[in-house]
Protein backbone atom coordinates (compact mmCIF):
# COMPACT_ATOMS: atom_id res chain seq x y z
CA UNK A 1 0.00 0.00 0.00
CA UNK A 2 1.31 3.43 -0.64
CA UNK A 3 -0.70 5.72 1.34
CA UNK A 4 0.21 8.30 4.49
CA UNK A 5 -0.01 6.95 7.07
CA UNK A 6 -3.26 8.63 8.49
CA UNK A 7 -5.07 8.01 4.81
CA UNK A 8 -6.16 4.27 3.41
CA UNK A 9 -7.16 2.09 -0.02
CA UNK A 10 -10.50 0.91 -0.17
CA UNK A 11 -11.12 -1.84 1.46
CA UNK A 12 -7.62 -1.93 2.57
CA UNK A 13 -6.92 -4.14 5.94
CA UNK A 14 -6.05 -0.55 6.89
CA UNK A 15 -9.45 0.93 5.74
CA UNK A 16 -11.64 -1.98 7.78
CA UNK A 17 -9.76 -1.39 10.86
CA UNK A 18 -11.22 1.85 11.21
CA UNK A 19 -14.61 1.21 10.24
CA UNK A 20 -14.64 -1.24 13.31
CA UNK A 21 -12.71 1.15 15.67
CA UNK A 22 -15.09 4.14 14.33
CA UNK A 23 -18.40 1.97 14.45
CA UNK A 24 -17.46 0.37 18.05
CA UNK A 25 -17.04 3.82 19.46
CA UNK A 26 -20.12 5.35 18.15
CA UNK A 27 -21.88 2.27 19.16
CA UNK A 28 -21.04 2.41 22.27
CA UNK A 29 -22.11 6.66 22.16
CA UNK A 30 -25.18 5.83 20.38
CA UNK A 31 -26.52 2.71 22.12
CA UNK A 32 -29.91 4.40 23.62
CA UNK A 33 -30.63 5.83 20.50
CA UNK A 34 -29.87 2.47 18.51
CA UNK A 35 -32.38 1.03 20.81
CA UNK A 36 -31.32 -2.98 20.62
CA UNK A 37 -32.72 -3.05 16.94
CA UNK A 38 -30.22 -5.39 14.99
CA UNK A 39 -28.98 -4.44 11.49
CA UNK A 40 -26.53 -6.10 9.01
CA UNK A 41 -24.95 -4.39 5.72
CA UNK A 42 -22.36 -6.27 3.51
CA UNK A 43 -20.90 -5.26 -0.02
CA UNK A 44 -18.83 -7.22 -2.78
CA UNK A 45 -16.60 -5.33 -5.73
CA UNK A 46 -15.36 -6.81 -8.11
CA UNK A 47 -12.13 -5.87 -10.33
CA UNK A 48 -10.31 -4.52 -7.44
CA UNK A 49 -6.67 -3.16 -8.84
CA UNK A 50 -4.12 -6.19 -8.60
CA UNK A 51 -2.02 -4.53 -5.82
CA UNK A 52 -4.77 -5.27 -3.77
CA UNK A 53 -4.27 -8.37 -3.37
CA UNK A 54 -7.91 -9.93 -3.28
CA UNK A 55 -8.77 -13.29 -4.28
CA UNK A 56 -10.22 -13.15 -7.75
CA UNK A 57 -9.56 -9.25 -7.26
CA UNK A 58 -12.65 -9.37 -5.34
CA UNK A 59 -13.12 -7.16 -2.51
CA UNK A 60 -15.69 -7.67 0.39
CA UNK A 61 -16.80 -7.13 3.85
CA UNK A 62 -19.71 -6.90 6.19
CA UNK A 63 -21.30 -5.19 9.05
CA UNK A 64 -23.28 -7.24 11.78
CA UNK A 65 -24.89 -5.82 14.77
CA UNK A 66 -26.53 -7.91 17.04
CA UNK A 67 -28.36 -5.12 19.46
CA UNK A 68 -25.36 -5.01 21.54
CA UNK A 69 -22.04 -4.97 19.84
CA UNK A 70 -20.58 -4.43 16.09
CA UNK A 71 -18.79 -6.75 14.55
CA UNK A 72 -17.05 -6.04 11.08
CA UNK A 73 -15.59 -8.68 9.31
CA UNK A 74 -13.81 -9.47 5.70
CA UNK A 75 -16.84 -11.91 4.56
CA UNK A 76 -19.40 -11.42 2.43
CA UNK A 77 -22.95 -12.01 4.25
CA UNK A 78 -26.04 -12.32 2.11
CA UNK A 79 -28.68 -12.64 4.61
CA UNK A 80 -27.57 -8.67 5.14
CA UNK A 81 -30.40 -6.10 5.47
CA UNK A 82 -28.76 -4.21 2.71
CA UNK A 83 -26.20 -6.14 0.15
CA UNK A 84 -24.17 -3.72 -2.15
CA UNK A 85 -22.63 -5.23 -5.16
CA UNK A 86 -20.95 -3.64 -7.99
CA UNK A 87 -17.43 -2.42 -9.53
CA UNK A 88 -14.61 -1.09 -7.34
CA UNK A 89 -14.05 1.46 -9.31
CA UNK A 90 -17.39 3.00 -9.13
CA UNK A 91 -17.74 2.01 -5.60
CA UNK A 92 -14.37 3.72 -5.09
CA UNK A 93 -15.51 7.19 -6.34
CA UNK A 94 -19.01 6.83 -4.45
CA UNK A 95 -16.38 6.02 -1.30
CA UNK A 96 -14.31 9.42 -1.84
CA UNK A 97 -17.84 11.20 -1.72
CA UNK A 98 -18.14 13.19 2.00
CA UNK A 99 -21.13 14.87 3.16
CA UNK A 100 -23.90 12.00 2.45
CA UNK A 101 -26.37 13.74 5.19
CA UNK A 102 -26.23 16.97 3.61
CA UNK A 103 -29.39 17.47 1.28
CA UNK A 104 -29.49 16.17 -1.69
CA UNK A 105 -26.03 14.97 -1.51
CA UNK A 106 -27.32 10.78 -2.04
CA UNK A 107 -28.57 12.27 -5.36
CA UNK A 108 -25.28 13.79 -6.40
CA UNK A 109 -23.16 10.70 -5.52
CA UNK A 110 -25.39 9.00 -7.54
CA UNK A 111 -25.36 11.30 -10.26
CA UNK A 112 -21.73 11.46 -10.45
CA UNK A 113 -20.97 7.26 -10.38
CA UNK A 114 -23.71 6.38 -12.89
CA UNK A 115 -22.54 9.16 -15.78
CA UNK A 116 -18.80 7.60 -15.18
CA UNK A 117 -19.60 4.43 -15.04
CA UNK A 118 -23.15 3.23 -16.19
CA UNK A 119 -26.55 3.39 -14.11
CA UNK A 120 -26.07 -0.08 -12.84
CA UNK A 121 -22.17 -0.03 -11.96
CA UNK A 122 -23.41 -0.36 -8.28
CA UNK A 123 -26.54 -2.20 -7.11
CA UNK A 124 -28.33 -2.42 -3.51
CA UNK A 125 -30.54 -5.09 -2.58
CA UNK A 126 -32.78 -4.38 0.93
CA UNK A 127 -32.35 -0.81 2.82
CA UNK A 128 -31.34 -0.08 6.39
CA UNK A 129 -35.27 1.18 7.53
CA UNK A 130 -33.90 2.25 11.25
CA UNK A 131 -33.25 5.96 10.64
CA UNK A 132 -30.64 5.60 13.83
CA UNK A 133 -28.93 2.74 11.54
CA UNK A 134 -28.93 4.44 8.50
CA UNK A 135 -27.10 7.72 10.20
CA UNK A 136 -24.93 5.85 11.79
CA UNK A 137 -23.55 4.13 8.62
CA UNK A 138 -23.62 7.54 6.57
CA UNK A 139 -21.29 9.08 9.38
CA UNK A 140 -19.18 5.83 9.03
CA UNK A 141 -19.40 6.26 5.10
CA UNK A 142 -17.98 10.22 5.90
CA UNK A 143 -15.64 9.43 7.98
CA UNK A 144 -13.60 6.61 6.09
CA UNK A 145 -13.95 9.21 2.94
CA UNK A 146 -12.06 11.59 4.48
CA UNK A 147 -8.86 9.03 4.67
CA UNK A 148 -9.73 7.25 1.51
CA UNK A 149 -7.53 7.65 -1.44
CA UNK A 150 -8.03 7.35 -4.82
CA UNK A 151 -6.79 4.02 -6.45
CA UNK A 152 -2.97 4.85 -7.43
CA UNK A 153 -2.61 2.54 -10.31
CA UNK A 154 -2.77 4.66 -12.84
CA UNK A 155 -3.17 2.28 -15.78
CA UNK A 156 -6.04 0.02 -13.98
CA UNK A 157 -8.17 2.92 -12.77
CA UNK A 158 -7.71 4.62 -16.30
CA UNK A 159 -9.00 1.41 -17.70
CA UNK A 160 -12.01 0.84 -15.53
CA UNK A 161 -12.72 5.04 -16.40
CA UNK A 162 -12.68 4.19 -20.22
CA UNK A 163 -9.93 6.85 -20.60
CA UNK A 164 -7.01 4.54 -21.39
CA UNK A 165 -7.26 5.74 -24.79
CA UNK A 166 -7.65 9.23 -23.70
CA UNK A 167 -4.62 9.06 -22.00
CA UNK A 168 -2.68 8.19 -25.77
CA UNK A 169 -4.36 10.89 -27.02
CA UNK A 170 -3.03 13.43 -24.86
CA UNK A 171 0.63 12.37 -24.99
CA UNK A 172 0.11 12.30 -29.16
CA UNK A 173 -1.38 15.53 -29.29
CA UNK A 174 -0.93 17.58 -26.11
CA UNK A 175 -4.68 17.69 -25.36
CA UNK A 176 -7.59 15.40 -24.88
CA UNK A 177 -11.54 15.28 -24.90
CA UNK A 178 -13.76 13.96 -22.07
CA UNK A 179 -17.30 14.36 -23.86
CA UNK A 180 -20.36 14.30 -20.69
CA UNK A 181 -17.75 14.13 -17.97
CA UNK A 182 -19.98 15.33 -15.41
CA UNK A 183 -23.80 15.11 -15.86
CA UNK A 184 -26.06 17.95 -17.84
CA UNK A 185 -27.72 18.85 -14.84
CA UNK A 186 -24.77 19.14 -12.89
CA UNK A 187 -22.86 21.18 -15.54
CA UNK A 188 -26.21 23.76 -15.19
CA UNK A 189 -25.86 23.57 -11.25
CA UNK A 190 -21.84 24.56 -11.57
CA UNK A 191 -22.71 27.55 -14.21
CA UNK A 192 -25.41 28.94 -11.60
CA UNK A 193 -22.90 28.54 -8.80
CA UNK A 194 -20.31 30.69 -11.52
CA UNK A 195 -22.92 33.33 -11.98
CA UNK A 196 -23.64 33.36 -8.36
CA UNK A 197 -20.09 33.80 -7.95
CA UNK A 198 -18.70 36.37 -10.26
CA UNK A 199 -18.68 39.94 -8.94
CA UNK A 200 -19.81 42.94 -11.15
CA UNK A 201 -16.28 43.99 -10.84
CA UNK A 202 -15.02 41.29 -12.26
CA UNK A 203 -17.50 40.65 -14.87
CA UNK A 204 -15.43 38.57 -17.52
CA UNK A 205 -13.47 36.24 -15.28
CA UNK A 206 -12.49 35.42 -11.46
CA UNK A 207 -10.18 33.47 -9.40
CA UNK A 208 -10.71 31.32 -6.77
CA UNK A 209 -13.61 29.61 -7.54
CA UNK A 210 -12.84 26.76 -5.02
CA UNK A 211 -13.66 28.70 -2.75
CA UNK A 212 -17.73 29.95 -4.45
CA UNK A 213 -19.70 26.57 -3.29
CA UNK A 214 -19.81 22.65 -3.22
CA UNK A 215 -20.26 22.46 -7.14
CA UNK A 216 -17.06 23.97 -7.63
CA UNK A 217 -15.40 21.85 -5.03
CA UNK A 218 -16.89 18.62 -6.98
CA UNK A 219 -15.97 19.83 -10.34
CA UNK A 220 -12.63 20.24 -9.18
CA UNK A 221 -11.98 16.52 -8.20
CA UNK A 222 -13.78 15.32 -10.78
CA UNK A 223 -12.58 11.76 -11.16
CA UNK A 224 -12.16 11.49 -15.23
CA UNK A 225 -9.86 14.88 -15.22
CA UNK A 226 -8.40 13.92 -12.31
CA UNK A 227 -7.04 11.06 -14.35
CA UNK A 228 -5.60 13.06 -17.15
CA UNK A 229 -4.10 15.53 -14.35
CA UNK A 230 -1.91 12.24 -12.98
CA UNK A 231 -0.92 11.23 -15.99
CA UNK A 232 0.55 14.32 -17.28
CA UNK A 233 1.53 15.64 -14.01
CA UNK A 234 2.21 13.11 -11.71
CA UNK A 235 1.01 12.51 -8.34
CA UNK A 236 0.78 15.70 -6.48
CA UNK A 237 -0.48 18.47 -8.80
CA UNK A 238 -1.36 21.43 -7.23
CA UNK A 239 -4.18 23.97 -7.84
CA UNK A 240 -2.06 26.22 -10.29
CA UNK A 241 -5.57 28.62 -10.28
CA UNK A 242 -9.31 27.54 -10.64
CA UNK A 243 -10.66 30.82 -12.80
CA UNK A 244 -13.92 31.46 -14.34
CA UNK A 245 -14.72 33.14 -17.27
CA UNK A 246 -17.79 34.74 -18.69
CA UNK A 247 -17.73 35.31 -22.44
CA UNK A 248 -20.20 37.23 -24.61
CA UNK A 249 -20.58 37.25 -28.69
CA UNK A 250 -18.30 38.86 -30.17
CA UNK A 251 -13.80 38.50 -31.28
CA UNK A 252 -11.94 36.14 -28.87
CA UNK A 253 -9.96 38.18 -26.57
CA UNK A 254 -7.43 35.73 -25.75
CA UNK A 255 -4.95 35.57 -28.28
CA UNK A 256 -2.86 32.26 -29.29
CA UNK A 257 -0.16 31.24 -26.22
CA UNK A 258 1.02 28.47 -24.07
CA UNK A 259 0.49 28.16 -20.06
CA UNK A 260 4.10 28.33 -19.60
CA UNK A 261 4.37 31.94 -18.21
CA UNK A 262 8.05 32.89 -17.97
CA UNK A 263 8.89 28.93 -18.58
CA UNK A 264 12.72 29.44 -21.05
CA UNK A 265 13.00 27.73 -23.82
CA UNK A 266 12.84 24.70 -25.10
CA UNK A 267 9.97 23.85 -22.52
CA UNK A 268 11.17 20.53 -21.27
CA UNK A 269 9.61 17.32 -22.62
CA UNK A 270 7.54 16.30 -19.98
CA UNK A 271 5.09 18.52 -19.30
CA UNK A 272 4.58 21.02 -16.17
CA UNK A 273 1.33 22.21 -16.60
CA UNK A 274 -2.29 21.91 -17.56
CA UNK A 275 -5.48 23.23 -17.98
CA UNK A 276 -8.77 21.48 -17.59
CA UNK A 277 -11.69 23.91 -19.82
CA UNK A 278 -15.37 22.62 -18.30
CA UNK A 279 -17.99 23.72 -21.53
CA UNK A 280 -21.17 24.43 -19.36
CA UNK A 281 -22.96 24.90 -22.35
CA UNK A 282 -22.98 23.43 -25.79
CA UNK A 283 -19.76 24.35 -27.58
CA UNK A 284 -20.15 25.03 -31.39
CA UNK A 285 -17.75 26.92 -33.92
CA UNK A 286 -20.90 29.80 -32.99
CA UNK A 287 -19.79 29.51 -29.43
CA UNK A 288 -16.73 30.84 -29.50
CA UNK A 289 -14.31 27.66 -28.23
CA UNK A 290 -10.91 27.55 -27.13
CA UNK A 291 -8.71 26.62 -30.30
CA UNK A 292 -5.86 24.63 -30.51
CA UNK A 293 -2.80 23.49 -32.10
CA UNK A 294 -2.86 19.27 -31.79
CA UNK A 295 1.32 18.91 -31.73
CA UNK A 296 2.26 22.39 -31.33
CA UNK A 297 3.78 20.89 -27.82
CA UNK A 298 6.36 18.96 -30.13
CA UNK A 299 8.08 22.25 -30.93
CA UNK A 300 8.69 23.16 -27.19
CA UNK A 301 8.36 26.87 -27.18
CA UNK A 302 5.55 29.77 -27.57
CA UNK A 303 3.95 31.60 -30.24
CA UNK A 304 5.74 34.51 -31.21
CA UNK A 305 4.47 37.19 -33.46
CA UNK A 306 3.56 36.10 -37.25
CA UNK A 307 3.09 32.64 -36.41
CA UNK A 308 0.37 31.00 -37.84
CA UNK A 309 -2.67 29.53 -36.96
CA UNK A 310 -3.21 26.99 -39.66
CA UNK A 311 -3.39 24.02 -38.44
CA UNK A 312 -5.54 25.14 -35.53
CA UNK A 313 -9.16 22.65 -34.34
CA UNK A 314 -12.34 24.54 -32.60
CA UNK A 315 -13.00 22.30 -29.33
CA UNK A 316 -16.51 21.55 -30.17
CA UNK A 317 -18.17 19.71 -27.19
CA UNK A 318 -21.42 18.70 -25.48
CA UNK A 319 -22.70 20.13 -22.27
CA UNK A 320 -20.96 19.09 -19.30
CA UNK A 321 -17.44 18.25 -21.76
CA UNK A 322 -14.15 18.62 -20.51
CA UNK A 323 -11.32 19.67 -22.63
CA UNK A 324 -7.69 18.99 -20.86
CA UNK A 325 -4.85 20.39 -22.38
CA UNK A 326 -1.35 19.97 -21.36
CA UNK A 327 2.81 20.04 -22.60
CA UNK A 328 2.70 23.59 -23.57
CA UNK A 329 0.28 23.51 -26.62
CA UNK A 330 -0.82 26.10 -28.52
CA UNK A 331 -4.42 28.11 -27.76
CA UNK A 332 -6.63 30.99 -28.04
CA UNK A 333 -10.22 31.92 -27.14
CA UNK A 334 -12.47 31.57 -30.58
CA UNK A 335 -14.78 34.63 -31.73
CA UNK A 336 -18.56 33.66 -30.37
CA UNK A 337 -20.96 34.68 -33.07
CA UNK A 338 -24.06 33.34 -31.05
CA UNK A 339 -26.05 35.07 -28.59
CA UNK A 340 -25.73 34.75 -24.94
CA UNK A 341 -23.15 34.23 -22.55
CA UNK A 342 -20.20 31.67 -22.79
CA UNK A 343 -19.31 30.25 -19.54
CA UNK A 344 -16.38 28.42 -18.32
CA UNK A 345 -14.55 27.03 -15.27
CA UNK A 346 -10.69 26.50 -16.05
CA UNK A 347 -8.89 24.15 -13.55
CA UNK A 348 -5.06 24.62 -13.61
CA UNK A 349 -2.90 22.58 -12.34
CA UNK A 350 0.79 22.42 -11.88
CA UNK A 351 3.09 19.92 -11.26
CA UNK A 352 3.73 19.09 -7.62
CA UNK A 353 7.57 20.86 -7.95
CA UNK A 354 6.50 23.74 -9.00
CA UNK A 355 4.36 26.48 -7.01
CA UNK A 356 0.91 28.10 -8.09
CA UNK A 357 -0.41 31.32 -9.15
CA UNK A 358 -3.51 31.53 -7.02
CA UNK A 359 -1.96 31.65 -2.61
CA UNK A 360 -3.88 28.98 -1.29
CA UNK A 361 -6.11 29.27 1.35
CA UNK A 362 -6.61 26.23 2.96
CA UNK A 363 -10.01 26.11 5.03
CA UNK A 364 -10.30 23.10 7.87
CA UNK A 365 -13.55 22.84 6.75
CA UNK A 366 -13.28 22.13 3.53
CA UNK A 367 -10.73 19.79 3.84
CA UNK A 368 -12.98 18.11 6.36
CA UNK A 369 -15.83 18.11 3.79
CA UNK A 370 -14.10 16.05 0.99
CA UNK A 371 -11.99 13.30 0.56
CA UNK A 372 -7.69 13.27 0.50
CA UNK A 373 -8.13 13.81 -2.70
CA UNK A 374 -8.26 17.92 -2.55
CA UNK A 375 -6.24 17.61 0.28
CA UNK A 376 -3.68 16.81 -2.63
CA UNK A 377 -4.37 19.19 -5.49
CA UNK A 378 -4.55 22.04 -1.92
CA UNK A 379 -0.67 20.77 -1.02
CA UNK A 380 -1.23 19.02 2.14
CA UNK A 381 0.54 15.94 0.78
CA UNK A 382 3.67 18.39 -0.76
CA UNK A 383 6.91 16.75 0.10
CA UNK A 384 8.55 20.20 -0.10
CA UNK A 385 7.46 23.37 2.16
CA UNK A 386 7.33 21.12 4.87
CA UNK A 387 10.60 21.53 7.08
CA UNK A 388 10.54 21.47 10.65
CA UNK A 389 13.05 21.90 13.54
CA UNK A 390 13.89 18.27 12.97
CA UNK A 391 13.96 18.46 9.39
CA UNK A 392 12.78 17.59 6.17
CA UNK A 393 9.39 15.55 6.05
CA UNK A 394 10.42 12.17 4.84
CA UNK A 395 7.45 10.53 5.47
CA UNK A 396 5.44 12.55 2.30
CA UNK A 397 9.17 13.07 0.59
CA UNK A 398 9.18 9.30 0.59
CA UNK A 399 5.20 8.76 -0.25
CA UNK A 400 5.31 10.91 -3.16
CA UNK A 401 8.28 9.25 -4.86
CA UNK A 402 7.08 5.77 -4.50
CA UNK A 403 3.42 6.95 -5.74
CA UNK A 404 5.05 8.71 -8.18
CA UNK A 405 7.31 5.77 -9.34
CA UNK A 406 4.04 3.85 -9.40
CA UNK A 407 2.40 6.19 -11.71
CA UNK A 408 5.44 6.27 -14.08
CA UNK A 409 5.45 2.64 -14.16
CA UNK A 410 1.72 1.86 -15.00
CA UNK A 411 1.25 5.21 -17.20
CA UNK A 412 4.34 3.64 -19.56
CA UNK A 413 2.05 0.53 -19.17
CA UNK A 414 -0.42 2.30 -20.75
CA UNK A 415 1.34 4.20 -23.61
CA UNK A 416 2.92 0.34 -25.12
CA UNK A 417 -0.11 -0.38 -26.58
CA UNK A 418 0.03 -3.89 -26.27
CA UNK A 419 -3.37 -6.03 -27.27
CA UNK A 420 -4.33 -6.34 -23.86
CA UNK A 421 -4.34 -2.61 -22.93
CA UNK A 422 -6.44 -2.25 -26.61
CA UNK A 423 -9.70 -3.21 -23.80
CA UNK A 424 -9.51 -0.12 -22.47
CA UNK A 425 -11.40 1.93 -25.54
CA UNK A 426 -11.78 5.49 -25.07
CA UNK A 427 -14.04 7.55 -23.05
CA UNK A 428 -16.58 9.22 -25.11
FE1 LIG B 1 -4.33 29.46 -21.75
Amino acid sequence: MITLPHHFEFLSDAWLDEARNFLEREGKIRKEKLGGRAFALTERFTDAPPHMKFPDNVATWSVRYDGETVRVARDFDDSANLVIEGDYQAALTAAQFVGLLAPGAWTVMQRQVATIFGKDAIRAKGALVDPQAHQLVALLHDHLGRRTVENPDLEHRARRQGLTGKIREMEENGFAVIARAIAPEFADEVRTATLRALLPHQAFSMNWMLYHGRELEQLIQNPLMMTLVDASLGRGAVIASFSCIKKGPGPGLIPMHTDYAQVPEPYPEFSMTGVGVWALEDWRVESGPTWLIPGSHRMRRAPRSGDSREGGVPIEMPKGSVVFFTHGIWHWQGDRTEPGDRVTLHAHFNRGILRSLEPKKTDVQLLHRNSPRLGEMLGEDDWFDKLSASGRDHVRFDYMLRLNAFTDKQKKLILSDTPSMRSGGSQG
